[in-house]
């Protein structure tokens, strides 16, 4: 049985970064779904202040990143090896529930580099072992805001203007509140569930080393 908490709400924790307030905007609106779903709960928090506590007993991870030269932010990469990396190591996310979205300048239409951004977080969630729930092309908003991986968000119009980050029209608010409930309903269906096979790796003696490691480096 995993561990998510003493109560019965599951709950959704959001990861994303933000320079200028769009991504977290949709981070919002994706919450917004997520809480929609009866017994969830979503809680958001920035990349650079996010920690293993907070994944706890969570029932899903979502990781939200502005693309930057075409990939995720790197604070989105430093919440990666800082505070994934040692969840992955300690199988703690293992059978919750990961998804992403991104936003984007619009440099070429939907703007270069929001797969690459989507699917490097996505790898990292799949290493960690979360079950993974995408963009499904039947979703509300998919024919502007469709990435198979997770719905991707332009922030300009045509003129190249950053819009308003809270000005998020209504086919993009209908694909968040979309993701966002579509998370915690998967999310909730496979809480509590043991998905994944019995430790093999790390090994007691493994887990000992890295710890004393971790001690030395006053980690
Ligand atoms: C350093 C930097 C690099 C960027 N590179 C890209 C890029 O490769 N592709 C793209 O579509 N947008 C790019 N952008 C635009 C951002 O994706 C856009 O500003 C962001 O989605 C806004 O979200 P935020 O307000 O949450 O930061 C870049 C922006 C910055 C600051």
């Amino acid at each position: 049985m995993i561990d998510q908490g003493p109560d019965s709400t599951v709950r959704v924790v959001i990861v994303h970064d933000s320079w200028d307030g769009h991504t977290a905007a949709i981070a919002e609106l994706i919450a917004e779904g997520a809480r929609s779903v009866p017994g969830a709960a979503a809680e958001l928090h920035r990349a650079n202040e996010a920690t293993r506590e907070h994944l706890r007993g969570c029932g899903a991870l979502v990781m939200g990143s502005p693309v930057h030269q075409r990939t995720m932010s790197w604070p989105m990469k430093r919440f990666v090896d800082l505070v994934c990396e040692p969840a992955w190591f300690y199988d703690e996310l293992v059978g919750r529930v990961g998804a992403v979205f991104t936003t984007g300048g619009g440099h070429g239409d939907a703007g270069g580099g929001c797969e690459l951004a989507q699917l490097s977080m996505l790898g990292n969630l799949a290493a960690c072992g979360l079950t993974l729930v995408t963009f499904p092309k039947n979703s509300p908003g998919f024919g502007r805001h469709g990435m198979h991986w997770g719905p991707h968000f332009r922030i300009t119009g045509e003129d190249m203007v950053p819009r308003p980050p809270e000005d998020v029209a209504a086919e993009g608010r209908d694909a968040a509140l979309a993701h966002g409930q579509n998370i915690a309903r998967a999310a909730a269906r496979l809480r509590g569930m043991q998905l994944a096979s019995a430790p093999g790796w790390p090994t007691l003696e493994v887990i000992a080393q890295r710890r004393a490691r971790e001690t030395a480096a006053g980690h």
